[in-house]
């Protein structure tokens, strides 16, 4: 799938003096059904995280509290993306290698996907990915 097709999705904002809130519903915010849900936390600074791409797996990527940055690549181009606010977040579709890094400390990183985790629909080799996504 093309590059084009991943972007920052804006979410709702309820703002209140009392503190604002935010809510993603599969299948209207986001274009999948949300099966899981994982995040990353205590990055030590300087470390990277993803280095992969999925083969069928859709992902939403959130920040919830400090910054961090993704790369995503199809094969063909890249695009690097900054998430530092908790009331969007970035739609990953199937076929993109993604790389995150510059995390600040006390970053958070929330990842809504559209699967249960399955180690078969990692590619973690970039040749092999090159390949899957016909760039050689
Ligand atoms: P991985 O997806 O490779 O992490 P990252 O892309 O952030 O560097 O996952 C790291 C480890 O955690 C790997 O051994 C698989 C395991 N894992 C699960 O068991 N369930 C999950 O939902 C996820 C995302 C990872």
């Amino acid at each position: 799938m093309p590059l084009t097709d991943c972007k920052i999705i804006d979410l709702p904002k309820i703002t209140d003096v009392r503190g604002n809130l935010t809510f993603v519903e599969g299948g209207n915010h986001i274009p999948f059904d949300i099966k899981r849900v994982y995040y990353l936390y205590d990055v030590p600074g300087g470390a990277d995280r993803g280095e992969h791409a999925h083969k069928a797996l859709h992902q939403f990527i959130i920040c919830m509290s400090g910054s961090f940055d993704i790369l995503l690549d199809d094969g063909f181009a890249t695009k690097r993306f900054h998430l530092n606010r908790s009331y969007y977040g970035l739609y990953v579709c199937p076929m993109m290698w993604r790389y995150l890094d510059n995390f600040s400390s006390g970053a958070v990183c929330m990842v809504l996907t559209s699967e249960v985790y399955d180690e078969a629909d990692y590619i973690r080799d970039y040749d092999e990915f090159k390949n899957a996504a016909g760039a050689v």
